[in-house]
């Protein structure tokens, strides 16, 4: 295949979202509320005190929403099932209720041709268990593998691609270490913890459908390549630490069964690493490994930065997103042909790229213009195409987000949606780069070289 060519025959071509940023409803039909739900009721934690009481108000919309998937002609999408609607104590009686939710809307999709792939974890946990320690309780691992039997018993063979967590690197780092993201810990002690249990967490889920599970079941990691901003050896130690923190911490343990090295020094006596049992514990086979990608990071040494000791080289030039990251398409073919080198050919998929810039108002514009988006899709889409090009196997590619959603700490303010969500009215207009990636749907990425132009 060159590089010119369309992408694989079978190729998944999806989109993304989460339940908490976008169902709303958190309690309805005997729901337990979530770290989430809590969270955003503290004073100062989310920006304009949003919370995700209505969010995309999906719960109730969710069959206007797969029609909306349908008419892009989506193949696949990625969504989560949230653990407080299935468990309202996040361990013991099950609500029914909550799976009949998502039961409908497997329904709903498989009915428009659209293939569901479901995250047991994004980031919502049961409040309930958060009272007992949260991801820092070791029992967590066997809650987490109860309540992912539950879904499977409930949803396998309705659902065939399957994802346990999502990005355990942020719930540790922005959960339990700077206390950013719920449940708003900042404890050096209480991260390593949580980060270990998180590894126990998806190795027993992984488990517990090799027992009963038909379809495929991977780990969806963040992945941000890490460059030196000098060749001086200080910059380059910490790019070293960096990477170790960010992209080879879960990678390692879970595919390799090692910890990497340099992990426990960024922690020092803070860092309670797994026994030799542990580590064997997390290394599972997994059917695929998920890839969120979003930018790069250009680093520098900085002592003064607890505790990587990492600074970032704020890159001139170059476009950044309203997030502050900066476009770096280049980013993506690098990460998926370092995960070949470094983890041998397992199945890849794309489960998140996209990037919130400023939209324009819907009115009176009938289409919204998003050309900064349109181009970060086709570039960031042109370097999978590279990558694939030469032999990495990725068979899929999810843009992140279908819709305008919660997007956590910063509330509604950061658009990442292909389609615009009105929130006073719920009306959802679909961006140019909606039109733009449903034309490389349609055409199998054959499109993707003019629209760059
Ligand atoms: C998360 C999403 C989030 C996106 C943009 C990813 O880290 O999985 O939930 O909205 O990044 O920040």
């Amino acid at each position: 295949m060159t590089e010119t060519t369309p992408f694989p025959d079978g190729f998944l071509w999806g989109a993304a979202t989460s339940a908490y940023q976008i169902e709303g409803s958190p309690l309805a039909d005997g729901a337990g509320p979530s770290i989430w739900h809590r969270f955003t009721r503290i004073p100062g934690k989310v920006r304009d005190g949003d919370t995700a009481d209505v969010a995309c108000d999906h719960y109730n919309r969710y069959l206007e929403d797969v029609a909306l998937m349908k008419s892009l002609g989506l193949g696949a999408y990625r969504f989560s099932i949230s653990w407080s609607r299935v468990m309202p104590e996040g361990r013991g009686a099950v609500n029914q209720k909550g799976l009949d939710f998502y039961r409908r809307l497997v329904d709903a999709l498989h009915e428009a041709g659209i293939r569901p792939m479901a995250t047991l974890y994004h980031w919502d946990l049961p409040a309930a268990l958060d009272d007992r320690g949260g991801w820092t309780n070791p029992d967590i691992a066997g809650w987490f593998a109860d309540y992912a039997r539950t879904c499977f018993r409930a949803l396998d063979g309705a659902i065939d691609l399957w994802t346990t967590l999502n990005e355990p690197w942020v719930i540790a780092d922005g959960g339990y270490l700077h206390g950013v993201l719920a449940p708003g810990h900042d404890s050096p002690f209480e991260a390593p913890r949580a980060s270990k249990n998180l590894l126990l967490a998806h190795a027993a889920g992984v488990t517990a459908y090799r027992a009963e599970g038909k379809g495929q079941i991977g780990l969806v990691v963040n992945l941000e390549p890490k460059y030196p901003a000098s060749k001086r050896l200080e910059d380059l130690s910490a790019v070293a630490r960096a990477d170790a923190y960010m992209n080879r911490q879960y990678l390692d343990q879970a595919l390799l069964g090692k910890v990497p090295e340099g992990l426990a020094d960024i922690f020092g006596e803070a860092w309670e690493g797994p026994t030799d049992a542990e580590l064997a514990a997390m290394k599972v086979p997994v059917d695929y490994v998920g890839v969120n990608y979003y930018t790069r990071a250009v680093v520098h040494d900085d002592p003064r930065s607890f505790p990587v000791m990492e600074g970032r080289t704020l890159q001139r030039n170059t476009t950044h997103t309203e997030t502050g990251w900066e476009v770096y398409p280049d980013g993506l073919y690098d990460v998926l042909t370092w995960v070949r080198r470094r983890y041998g050919n397992v199945p890849l998929y794309v489960t998140e790229n996209g990037a919130a810039f400023y939209d324009p108002p819907v009115s009176p514009e009938p289409l919204l213009n998003d050309p900064l988006r349109v181009a970060y899709l086709d570039a960031h889409l042109g370097a999978v195409r590279r990558a694939i090009a030469e032999g990495v196997d990725v068979r899929g590619y999810f843009a992140w987000s279908l819709l305008d959603n919660m997007e956590w700490a910063h509330g509604y303010r950061k658009r990442f949606g292909i389609v615009h969500v009105d929130f006073a009215t719920q009306k959802r207009t679909p961006k140019a780069s909606a039109r733009f990636y449903a034309e490389v749907i349609r055409t199998n990425g054959a499109c993707l070289r003019l629209a760059g132009s």
